[in-house]
């Protein structure tokens, strides 16, 4: 892990009532200690329920996040959507876009950029989610994947500073498969040296995620050029949150 921070991002998908505020307890108490005190937290819930843990974890570190937005940065007619200006009133820092459960249902890469675009220009922190699905992988067609979903979904954005490039394989999400460790780490450096080469940046950022959870955190966590994880169905329950952050720092 080069970077100062590692990240958990909490990805709760379509789950959480308001009374889900109180699943942050233990976790704010566990983010006092010093011991995790370079643990970075980003809760990422419905958006019923955005406001409510926002007000929860003020003077707190940790950070909350949305699960998309509109493409749009102004108020328009689109009924049932929510934009980047509302996404950061609203108190959240960061958003999630590009999830494979978006993309699957229709949304493109010229859409994703223009999404990301709106969100860059509110100084939100995107959680860029790219991965391949199971064929492609089987094709050996991984890299040239993700390289296609960053250029597109990047297009003409040239500070990459906010930007969190959480490689999700898309078979491996919800299913408590993940890839040899070994490949894992191959496919992280070669993703990682595209990214260097193509924005000359040091200051990168990549996430894993897809089935995260706490038996095999001991594994991931020796991810080389890895900064955090992007941990869906197990964040959702605070006990194996709390146990993914403790043994990533154990
Ligand atoms: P999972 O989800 O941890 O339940 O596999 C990850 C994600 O979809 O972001």
């Amino acid at each position: 892990m080069t970077n100062n921070y590692i990240y958990f991002i909490a990805n709760w998908k379509m789950f959480g009532f308001k009374n889900a505020v109180n699943h942050l307890n233990k976790v704010i108490t566990l983010c006092k200690t010093k011991k995790y005190s370079k643990a970075k937290i980003v809760y990422c819930p419905p958006y019923t329920i955005l406001s409510d843990l926002c007000r929860k974890i003020k003077k707190t570190k940790i950070d909350i996040g949305a699960q998309n937005c509109h493409e749009a940065n102004d108020f328009g007619a689109s009924t049932g959507s929510i934009n980047s200006k509302m996404i950061k009133d609203a108190g959240a820092k960061y958003v999630i876009l590009g999830h494979s459960e978006n993309r699957s249902s229709g949304e493109s890469s010229y859409l994703i950029n223009k999404k990301i675009k709106s969100a860059l220009s509110e100084k939100l922190k995107i959680i860029f989610c790219i991965g391949e699905n199971l064929e492609q992988r089987k094709k050996k067609q991984t890299i040239k994947i993700l390289k296609n979903q960053i250029l597109k979904g990047l297009k003409n954005v040239k500070n990459i500073k906010n930007i969190f490039f959480a490689y999700e394989p898309i078979w491996s999400i919800g299913t408590g498969r993940i890839l040899e460790i070994k490949q894992l780490e191959r496919d992280i450096y070669l993703l990682n040296k595209f990214i260097v080469n193509k924005y000359k940046s040091n200051d990168i950022k990549i996430l894993y995620g897809g089935s995260v959870n706490p038996k095999n955190i001991n594994d991931l966590k020796n991810v080389k050029l890895i900064n955090g994880f992007l941990i869906g169905k197990a964040s959702q329950n605070q006990n194996k949150l709390i146990d993914i952050i403790k043994k990533t720092f154990n």
